[in-house]
């Protein structure tokens, strides 16, 4: 079952970010610190924009799967700016960790803003995320399509999202969705669908 997301659910974006945070892949055994990947690309999505947060559950509802929106990204992004990352930038110290714990860390203290090019047409972005047994059978999509509808409501024309180049299969399932390649790096493609 799809759902809105609740406050309760917090940890289990963390939970799930991690566990899928290695292109896909489960990252936990690759982070000293588990809560990393959830700071730097979940958390912020269920504090400051529930709205636009929908998880998937099975029947003793404990979400295995997440998609988190943000309507208006220069927006978020500077909400984040604002109330977000001053909070972690306290607790984890500039120039910290090792390996991948380092480059999260530096991620927090210099989070990652999206060029005008691609917010002027596709304001919105948005991540998702299922656990190994949620994947397949159509959770993604709808999940994908509970999200879009909601950003398309509120007044989105268009929505991006990044994947790492890596993800073959977020990449197929993307483009099977009708998202186009916006931009491409040998690291991260960024990929857009009007709404
Ligand atoms: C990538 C992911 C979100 C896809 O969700 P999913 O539940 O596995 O995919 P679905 O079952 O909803 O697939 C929906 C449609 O896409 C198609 N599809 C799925 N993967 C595909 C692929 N690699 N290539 C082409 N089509 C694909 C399905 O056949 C299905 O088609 P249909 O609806 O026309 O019958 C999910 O596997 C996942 O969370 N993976 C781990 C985390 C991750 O990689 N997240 C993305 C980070 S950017």
């Amino acid at each position: 079952m799809i759902r809105a997301y609740r406050p309760t659910d917090l940890d289990r974006l963390y939970e799930i970010c991690v566990r899928t945070g290695a292109s896909g892949q489960d990252a936990y055994d690759l982070v000293t610190d588990k809560n990393l990947f959830g700071h730097v690309f979940a958390a912020q999505y269920g504090l400051l924009e529930p709205e636009h947060a929908f998880v998937i559950e099975h029947d003793d509802g404990v979400a295995g799967g997440y998609v988190l929106g943000a309507l208006d990204t220069n927006a978020f992004e500077a909400k984040c700016t604002a109330e977000y990352w001053p909070v972690l930038q306290g607790q984890y110290v500039a120039g910290s960790g090792q390996g991948l714990d380092a480059m999260l860390i530096g991620m927090i203290h210099n989070p990652s803003r999206m060029p005008s090019s691609i917010t002027e047409d596709y304001p919105s972005h948005l991540h998702l995320d299922l656990l190994p047994p949620f994947q397949g059978g159509g959770n993604g999509r709808k999940l994908m399509e509970s999200c879009m509808e909601a950003l398309k409501a509120d007044g989105s024309p268009g929505l991006h999202l990044g994947v790492s180049a890596q993800n073959k299969r977020a990449l197929g399932f993307y483009a099977h969705l009708g998202f186009q390649e916006l931009h491409a790096n040998p690291m991260v493609h960024v990929l857009g669908i009007r709404l």
